[in-house]
């Protein structure tokens, strides 16, 4: 295999950004959020608005949403305060074993699996206890407790589970696993789990999201029809941005062609893709040879771009060949990050409140200091009071809020 170097070069080029680009979608962002009509943004009520913090109790949190689901019990202590007394998890795809997210598996089997987690996580436990239920997948939301799954995302295919009522399917789950004592009364977004887990101990908190194997964003919106009302933005379907030739050719290969164009750019899933189809190119080769995320993040931090194509492709690269994958890497992750601030500079614009916080969660973000970075460094450029932070497990923690929320409305 001989390597292009000029293809290579070019690569890194597409991946960059200018200030007027990530003004643009800074823009056209607000101008989607205000807009009644023809926005790519899906702009879902949550039927809920955020916690006040004195929210207290033991609560199941299930968290479904990743390639892993967590059945968790948490007591709420008030205040940001919260204790995980159980836990239990597991991956949806066992290569040899099982694989709940392929095309032949059914929502069926998919939330026996589930019901069976449940049940290990209540180990015994016969009193009552109400559920919260991350669910992170653009669903319609019937009421807090009731959600229709719209479409699956981040490249799930689960049958007979497109349309349905999710917690109709949970319900039907736990009722042919004999687990009469759970009552699901909450089911939410991640973005909004992660809002809520980040407003149950900060009152500036007024945007949530999630930057991990998918993208979305949620904020505070605090005149829905007269009232606050979190909205579930589904920013990770938002169109309105700059398309390199290899976001084209990854959108034609994914399982929902067209849809989806900020989460292929930005997410997990798909950034290690995008470095896929861009190295294959400059090898002049159809075959993909699947870098990962937390592969592209290593090269970037460690320097080890060298041993990832060695190991993948097996072509030694000389070191200045190295430094062009490396630079790659970067592109395609700075690219993602700066694309993700400019949404969220688009909603500040909307909100208008001065000073405000974003909660994130979610692998990507969490685990690379050097994306925190961008983002942090790019929302100073706006103003010096809008902030971003970390928000440890918002997924299950937010899920136990929203059944506290749940039980007494
Ligand atoms: C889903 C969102 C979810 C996000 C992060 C996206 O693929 O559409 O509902 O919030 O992933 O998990």
């Amino acid at each position: 295999m001989t390597l292009n170097k000029e293809i290579l070069q070019s690569a890194i080029e597409e991946f960059v950004l200018s200030k007027d680009d990530l003004q643009k979608v800074r823009e056209d962002f607000t101008n989607e959020v205000k807009a009644t009509e023809g926005s790519s943004l899906k702009m879902l009520p949550s039927f809920l608005s955020t916690p006040t913090g004195n929210e207290k109790g033991t609560y199941l949190a299930l968290d479904f949403g990743g390639t892993n689901v967590r059945v968790l019990k948490i007591k709420l202590l008030t205040k940001g305060k919260y204790e995980t007394i159980d836990k239990v998890a597991a991956p949806l795809i066992k290569t040899g074993e099982y694989d709940y997210v392929h095309k032949e598996a059914t929502g069926e089997e998919l939330f026996d699996f589930i019901a069976k987690l449940v049940k290990e996580a209540l180990a015994g436990d016969t009193g009552e206890i109400y559920l919260g239920h991350t669910f992170s997948f653009p669903s319609e939301q019937l009421d807090l407790a009731n959600a229709k799954l719209i479409s699956w995302t981040k490249e799930f295919q689960t049958r007979n589970v497109e349309g349905e009522n999710i917690t109709e399917l949970l319900k039907a789950s736990l009722k042919r696993a004999n687990i009469e004592n759970v009552i699901p009364v909450a089911i939410i977004n991640d973005t909004v789990a992660t809002l809520l887990a980040a407003a149950y101990a900060n009152n500036n908190a007024l945007i949530g999201s999630i930057y991990a194997t998918g993208h979305n964003t949620c904020y505070l919106e605090k005149n829905y029809n007269g009232k606050p009302m979190i909205i579930n933005l589904e920013s990770g379907g938002f169109s309105k941005i700059p398309q390199s030739s290899f976001d084209k050719l990854l959108d034609e290969m994914s399982e929902k062609k067209g849809a989806q164009f900020l989460e292929k750019a930005t997410s997990g899933r798909y950034v290690g893709e995008l470095f896929s189809i861009a190295t294959a190119k400059a090898f002049g080769t159809d075959k993909l040879f699947d870098f990962s995320s937390v592969e592209l993040c290593d090269m970037i931090v460690n320097n080890s771009a060298n041993r990832f194509i060695k190991l993948k492709t097996n072509y030694v690269p000389t070191s200045d060949e190295a430094e062009l994958f490396t630079a790659l890497a970067k592109n395609i992750l700075n690219r993602s990050a700066l694309l993700v601030t400019s949404t969220f500079l688009g909603l500040y614009d909307h909100i208008g409140e001065e000073t405000l916080s974003i909660g994130i969660d979610g692998s990507l973000y969490g685990k690379n200091p050097f994306l925190q970075e961008i983002i942090s460094k790019e929302l100073k450029k706006t103003s010096e009071k809008i902030s971003a932070f970390k928000v440890e497990d918002g997924s299950a923690i937010g899920a136990a809020i929203a059944a506290a929320m749940g039980s007494i409305s």
